[in-house]
């Protein structure tokens, strides 16, 4: 569970946009970590067969983180320009290092 949770499991209540673009952080974090659990199944086995549909889940996953920071880019307004930020910072660094 993570450290940071943002609420219990079920809100029974609507949330507020605030609350539902935390809870969509909590999200995106969640994917990440199921990213991280199905490579180290990934790398645990040597059944082809499960590498193979892990993979696929895996990757599944990864699209998942994409979509849900979309949404978040919609429900915070600050995070569409602060990632874009930290893409321009990383960019002249990431080419250096080439
Ligand atoms: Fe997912």
């Amino acid at each position: 569970m993570s450290q940071t949770e943002a609420f219990p499991s079920l809100v029974p209540r609507k949330m507020s946009s605030e609350e539902l673009a935390r809870a969509i952080r909590q999200d995106i974090a969640a994917e990440l970590d199921a990213i991280n659990l199905y490579q180290a199944h990934i790398d645990a086995t040597d059944d082809d067969r499960a590498r193979k549909l892990l993979a696929h889940v895996r990757d599944e996953e990864k699209t998942h983180v994409g979509e849900l920071l979309a949404l978040l880019k919609v429900l915070d307004p600050d995070a569409q320009r602060l990632l874009e930020e930290g893409l321009e910072e990383a960019a002249p660094i990431l080419k250096k290092g080439r």
